[in-house]
């Protein structure tokens, strides 16, 4: 480790520490404009610059020189280095606050200012803008420079639906630009023009078209982003940042919320390094405008003949009551049955199942509201979740990671961002489905199997570990049965999966020369483990026979869809002990209880049962045919807890106070089973999660207290010397490192003697052998969701639905890109639709791909076969 002393304080740090970085831990700020800790240093404003020397060496003796002091002779460098760009080395010596380091940095600034407007007083980055902190830390106080000369460039060019750009406010540090391309991947910002009329532009069609275009507001070290609904409605300084989690983000993202008088008047990132880093995607930033809409219920209402009519709480609890008293005593809670969306917090769902379970008598209950969200392979999580402490974000060389059936770009943005993150630092990331997803282009092993035939992929990468030797057999039961039954060679696997033997071979090789192997499946891999058991026993397999599990950076990652599908798992929203699905409760349940789904939305046939109780935010499409409406609190209004899909429990607090009338999902669910007779006290969300934790073996020892993490009230400016303890991290690159929440552990995590069954499951592979195109549902990240509807400046980025074909199919069908075709499913009965075609290669032959989570695709099943024409 390198010794560096800087300002007179000396410090080791790791090979390869820049100057920047190896001041931090000293408190010697070096102040930066262009420098980003989370990006590439490029050394392009030079406001870094200090005074750099080394140790003058004796040649003879290879030894520093002393003075007669006995101090190092120091050699200093003729001219000023930039911090940001120059690698700590063993002896080094820095001075930030020498005469001509001051002087640089107090030039940098004035230069910047000659281009600068100083509208600091109506800027939205104003008491958070780094430009601003400089000038006052850093600059010479005044110019030598008329303002009438300065140069003038465009003012409010809006850059997308999200994002307006202020020109000249830029001082071209190519932040934007940088973290456009190397995080996020889409590359579509960069300058236009030369010299003082250098600009930002956006070069694509749409505009700025990214699903995370709002970063670049956070990292812009000026007010030239800014975020168009932000824009202008209050000072940064007069915001109240609560610290949440974002009820759009399966990951779990870490957010503030900026609340004033009770409204959200935007969303930032919350620093959790393994979790979302400082990263959100636009929908957890912008999908929130849903909390203060006056479209909110704001009060109970009961039908009174054909009409909902408002009523007070306890009239509603009361009607309630008396309706669902004499069905519970006819057949006890057989013919009732709940659903609850995996929206809704771990707290609310813990009571929903109590309330079943223990009042109701009803084992009915379901989170998975549709095709759409069928979430699947909840034992394999149980028992071989990824380690605790798995840090996605410092995956690299010796880790293996393979994703299977996933479209994270769509489905769980974050997480896309950290994959192709830790394939850029070595890691070696394997992305095998059925089609291509924007992963693909991170991945080092790319692999297009054929959709149905998941079971023989995963057979045929187990043969291959098998055949060369490298399976590990330790902690599984029934190995020796599994080898025989798995009988064909990996040629044979190979060939049904329509993939080549040395790419399975591949895959089984570096499993096992990896020291971390981890293994994420998405939604397409859910469909498939539903339509054939084979799937599941197939990945069940894989996972114990490459031995990669039980341990930190090893183990299985379900790609859940929502906030806290992980939540619903966990806390038992799911039918047990022959309770129904929610795929048969309006064929077998004559009361329907729903919490925070909108089934009606996706599927017109939806129908009232006999009861029908909705408590939700909106007088939904399945509220409007209820007999009982329950106006809830949004996220935003309460406190509670979400589990993302890397089973981390995490804390949000309450940020607004709730809407007339509306209360907690947990307090109505407990006035509910009061009014039926139950003694529940509970005084908080807090009161619930003690209870999860004696009775949801995994949450043991888990409580709010525990989960909170202080909330650090971000302050403006972090000026040299002041006492601020909350510099603007994101804009000045000054990071904490945080890491909140807490995971549970795996079975196999917390026992280390725990042996699992492997076993064959013959693969059902029938529907490879039906006539017509098969179709692959997929999913836009911005949809028809209740939550974004009420979101308007997401409107314009919600994608109208359209069906992705293959060139050579489009060809042999005569379908041109674009154009209108009507699409038969050959299920009973059948469905036709009519979308647009997008011929774009992203399918294979014999392929075709809707998203089913937009206008008119709701509810398709994965597999069907279909018949495509023009319409
Ligand atoms: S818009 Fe902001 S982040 Fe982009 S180059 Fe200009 S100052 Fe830098
Ligand atoms: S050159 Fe170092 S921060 Fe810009």
């Amino acid at each position: 480790m390198p010794k560096v002393t800087i300002d007179g304080q000396t410090i080791d740090v790791p090979a390869g520490t820049l100057v920047v970085e190896a001041a931090k831990p000293l408190g010697v700020h070096i102040p930066v404009f262009c420098y980003h800790p989370k990006m590439q240093p490029v050394g392009m404003c030079r406001m870094c610059m200090v005074k750099i020397g080394t140790p003058k060496m004796d040649p003879a003796t290879k030894q520093p020189v002393l003075d007669e002091k006995g101090s190092v002779v120091v050699n200093w460098m003729p001219k000023l280095q930039t911090g940001c760009t120059t690698v700590v080395s063993e002896g080094m010596t820095v001075e930030t606050m020498a005469p001509d380091a001051i002087d640089a940095r107090r030039s940098m600034i004035e230069f910047l200012l000659t281009s600068h407007p100083l509208d600091c007083p109506v800027c939205d980055k104003g008491g958070e803008c780094p430009l601003q902190d400089h000038t006052l830390n850093y600059g010479p106080g005044k110019s030598r420079f008329y303002v009438e000369s300065k140069f003038h460039n465009d003012k409010a060019v809006p850059l997308s639906p999200l994002i307006m750009l202020d020109r000249e406010r830029c001082i071209q540090c190519a932040r934007c630009i940088r973290f456009q391309d190397e995080i996020a991947g889409e590359p579509v910002l960069g300058f236009a023009d030369r010299g003082r009329g250098l600009e930002i532009t956006t070069f694509d069609d749409p505009p700025f078209d990214s699903n995370f275009s709002g970063n670049t507001i956070d990292i812009c070290p000026v007010g030239a982003l800014t975020s168009r609904d932000f824009r202008f409605t209050a000072r940064v300084f007069e915001l109240n940042d609560h610290p949440s989690i974002s009820p759009m983000s399966p990951e779990g993202a870490n957010i503030y919320i900026g609340e004033r008088d009770n409204e959200i008047k935007r969303i930032t990132p919350r620093e959790n390094e393994a979790v979302n880093e400082i990263w959100l995607s636009d929908k957890d930033r912008f999908v929130n405008h849903f909390a203060y809409s006056a479209e909110r219920l704001t009060t109970p209402m009961i039908r009174a003949e054909a009409d909902l009519k408002p009523v007070s709480w306890f009239e509603a609890l009361t009607f309630m009551a008396n309706r669902l008293r004499p069905t519970i005593a006819e057949g006890g809670g057989k013919t009732i049955a709940g659903l609850a969306g995996d929206r809704v917090s771990n707290e609310d769902l813990y009571l929903f199942q109590k309330l079943f379970r223990e009042v109701l008598g009803s084992n009915n209950l379901d989170h998975r509201v549709g095709w759409s969200q069928w979430n699947a392979g909840d034992e394999l999580v149980k028992n071989f979740g990824a380690g605790v402490g798995t840090n996605l974000g410092e995956f690299g060389k010796g880790s293996t990671i393979l994703v299977l059936g996933a479209d994270p770009q769509n489905e769980q943005p974050v997480m896309r961002l950290r994959l192709s993150k830790a394939a850029k630092q070595g890691a070696n990331l394997i992305v095998a489905n059925g089609r291509v997803t924007k992963l693909n282009g991170s991945a080092q092993q790319s692999i297009i199997y054929k959709y149905g035939a998941e079971a023989n992929f995963l057979y045929g990468i187990s043969r291959a570990l098998i055949d060369a030797g490298l399976h590990k057999a330790e902690r599984a039961n029934g190995v020796d049965d599994f080898v025989s039954a798995l009988n064909l060679p990996v040629a044979d696997y190979a060939d049904q999966a329509g993939v080549s033997e040395d790419a399975l071979k591949k895959i089984a090789e570096s499993f096992a020369a990896s020291e971390n192997g981890i293994i994420l499946f998405g939604r397409e891999f859910m469909f498939a483990m539903q339509n054939d058991p084979a799937v599941e026993a197939a990945l069940n397999a894989l996972v114990l026979l490459s031995g990669h599990f039980g341990k930190k950076n090893n183990g299985v990652i379900a790609l859940y869809p929502h906030n806290n599908s992980m939540g619903a798992v966990d806390m038992g929203i799911l039918p047990k002990e022959g309770g129904l699905s929610a795929k048969d409760f309006g064929l077998k349940s004559k009361v329907l209880y729903i919490v925070a789904a909108d089934p009606a939305r996706d599927d017109p046939k939806f129908r009232n049962p006999g009861f029908l109780i909705v408590q939700d935010l909106f007088l939904t499409e399945t509220a409007q045919k209820a007999d009982v409406v329950l106006p809830a609190a949004s996220w935003a209004e309460r406190d509670g807890t979400f589990t993302s899909i890397e089973r981390r429990v995490q804390y949000f607090t309450r940020a607004l106070e709730p809407m007339p009338n509306a209360r907690a999902d947990w307090e109505i669910i407990q006035d509910v089973a009061n009014e039926l007779g139950a003694r529940w006290s509970y005084d908080s969300a807090s009161d619930v999660m003690n209870e999860i934790s004696q009775t949801v073996p995994q949450y043991a020892k888990m409580s709010h207290e525990r989960l909170r993490v202080t909330a650090r009230r971000r302050s403006s400016v972090q000026t040299v010397g002041g006492d601020s303890a909350e510099p603007v991290q994101m804009a000045l690159g000054q990071l904490f490192g945080d890491v909140s929440g807490a995971q549970w552990a795996s079975v196999s995590e917390i026992n280390a003697d725990a042996r699992f069954d492997v076993k064959f499951v013959e693969t059902d592979d029938r529907r490879q052998t039906t006539d017509g195109a098969y179709l692959a549902v997929t999913r836009a990240l911005f949809d028809r969701g209740s939550l974004i509807h009420y979101s308007e400046i997401v409107q314009s980025r919600i994608p109208a639905a359209a069906v992705e074909i293959n060139s050579h199919d489009a060809e042999e069908w005569g379908i041109t890109d674009g154009e209108r075709v009507k699409i038969t499913l050959q299920i009973k009965p059948p469905r036709v639709l009519e979308l647009n075609a997008r011929v774009d290669g992203t399918v294979p032959q014999g392929v075709v791909a809707v998203a089913n989570n937009l206008d008119g695709t709701a509810n398709l099943p994965m597999g069907a076969r279909v018949k495509i024409e023009k319409a």
